[in-house]
């Protein structure tokens, strides 16, 4: 283990291992390598280095730990925490040319994949397969399966299939000194000693760098069904909740709650059409997946219409086609257009005790209003799973207050006992308010892993939390 990092031995050493196809130095380095978000600066990493299987990936790490230089996994770069950043003179390893789908073996309901797959090229394969991928977000078209399981990413379906560690049966990883560890298991049981895999899955490319996933497939929905209803409070909102649980049992694939701001800026600012016609007090799209439409498609209807006539709901607009279903989605996909409409903004993915979700807005939007000068601050999320997204911007203002929105909206979130980060991790945005969220005998073990690990510190450093405990 050297004293000292040693930039050039190490670019030389990488040369005479790696084809070139696989080492960008220099100007050849892709602008998107060099910066994760725009909230960042960008850092000019020392090479970026993209082999095209797991051994010489497992290479370019054993020759960076050699000569002590930092490494930063990168996928898509569409993560929204800067866990991908650039540190400067690190060597960045993309999994972007180990791209591709090893294996779809029916009889498991498995998927073999490699690391730098994207999301919707997997999609794609299950559905001809005549299986189901139920991981699914914004950015499925550049977003990578590696980048995915790095985060253990969240998204739409999680409140029916769990988040991206629940589909997860086998994994293949390098570690920080270059050893290849494959565990490509196909089983659903299986309880030989620890469990590794969920060490490397969340843990955002501080404990590995992942390359391959043996992924657990679905059955395909015979059909889907969605309704946007309209409600007067949040306390009728909760009681939809459960009685959507209830009585739509395992087929609930979707609880999507929002605020009557968010409602605006989507359907006044962004224009997307809204299928109801006057305005309430939340606004929640409930998706259904079942098994034949025949069947599944009215009993459905009648369910919404039993929590109409109940008056649990003041206004609902069920879908008649899969048209509908999308035309739904896109009142609460107009998030997505939230950075070119909307403009800068601080965007956050927090995790709140459902019961107390409204109660955290109200608190949270008077804490902004006091602290920020003309704050725009919209709610909206995963209200079902306990996720609540919000969106935060200082009008006219000509740099965003990022720190001063960020302490207000974490400090409430510590109030009210909630996560700083529900589905989209910590990476460096979030870092600073890690303890907000854990505990400090939880900060210590997981300095103790990451030093069990990656001893040298040279695996992302910097992402999720310091090496050294801060004073
Ligand atoms: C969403 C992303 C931002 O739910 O997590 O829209
Ligand atoms: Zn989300």
């Amino acid at each position: 283990m050297p004293l000292h990092p040693d930039p050039s031995a190490c670019l030389a050493t990488l040369a005479q291992a790696l084809p070139s196809v696989a080492l960008l130095v220099g100007p050849d380095i892709p602008a998107r390598n060099r910066q994760d978000t725009s909230y960042l600066p960008s850092e000019p990493p020392l090479a970026v280095v993209r082999p095209d299987n797991p051994q010489d990936i497992a290479e370019a790490m054993r020759i960076c730990a050699a000569h002590g230089i930092a490494v930063v996994p990168q996928g898509g770069l569409t993560g929204l925490a800067g866990g991908a950043h650039p540190i400067d003179g690190a060597v960045m390893i993309s999994l972007e040319r180990y791209s591709g789908i090893e294996e779809i073996d029916p009889a498991a309901s498995t998927m073999t994949v490699r690391a730098g797959t994207p999301l919707e090229v997997i999609q794609r394969a299950a559905d001809d397969a005549g299986f189901f991928i139920p991981l699914d977000l914004g950015a499925r078209g550049s977003c990578q399966i590696g980048g995915n399981l790095g985060t253990n990413a969240g998204g739409n379906r999680v409140i029916r299939y769990g988040m991206a560690r629940e589909m997860v049966l086998g994994l293949e990883y390098v570690l920080a000194d270059g050893s290849l560890v494959t565990g490509l298991n196909k089983m659903i049981k299986n309880n030989a000693g620890y469990d590794l895999k969920q060490l490397f899955i969340g843990s955002e490319g501080t404990l590995g760098i992942i390359t391959r996933a043996v992924l657990r497939m679905q059955p395909k929905p015979g059909c889907v069904n969605a309704a946007l209803c309209g409600l007067n409070s949040y306390a009728e909102v909760v009681a939809l909740l459960g009685a959507a649980r209830r009585g739509l049992g395992p087929m609930l694939s979707a609880f999507e709650v929002m605020w009557p701001d968010y409602w605006h800026e989507a359907t006044v600012t962004i224009g997307v059409r809204s299928p109801l016609a006057a305005p309430h007090g939340f606004y929640v799209l409930i998706e259904s997946q079942g098994l034949a439409e025949d069947i599944d498609g009215p009993r459905f209807q009648s369910w919404i219409e039993a929590r109409f006539e109940a008056g649990l709901i003041a206004d609902a607009a069920i879908s008649q086609s899969m048209g509908d279903v999308a035309a739904f989605w896109a009142t609460r996909d107009a998030c997505s257009e939230f950075g070119t409409r909307l403009g800068p903004h601080c965007a956050f993915d927090i995790g709140l005790p459902v019961a107390k979700m409204d109660d955290f807005v109200t608190a949270c939007r008077q804490r902004l209003a006091e602290g920020i000068p003309n704050v725009l601050s919209v709610y909206y999320g995963h209200i079902g799973d306990g996720n609540l997204h919000l969106v935060a911007l200082s009008r006219g203002a000509e740099k965003q207050p990022m720190a001063e929105i960020s302490a207000s909206v974490y400090e409430t979130v510590r109030d009210f006992g909630g996560t700083i980060s529900a589905e989209h991790g910590i990476g460096l945005l979030k870092k600073p308010y890690l303890n907000y969220t854990r505990t400090p005998e939880e900060l210590a073990l997981m300095r103790q892993i990451k030093a069990a690990l990656d001893p040298q510190g040279i695996l992302n450093p910097g992402k999720v939390f310091d090496l050294e405990e801060s004073k």
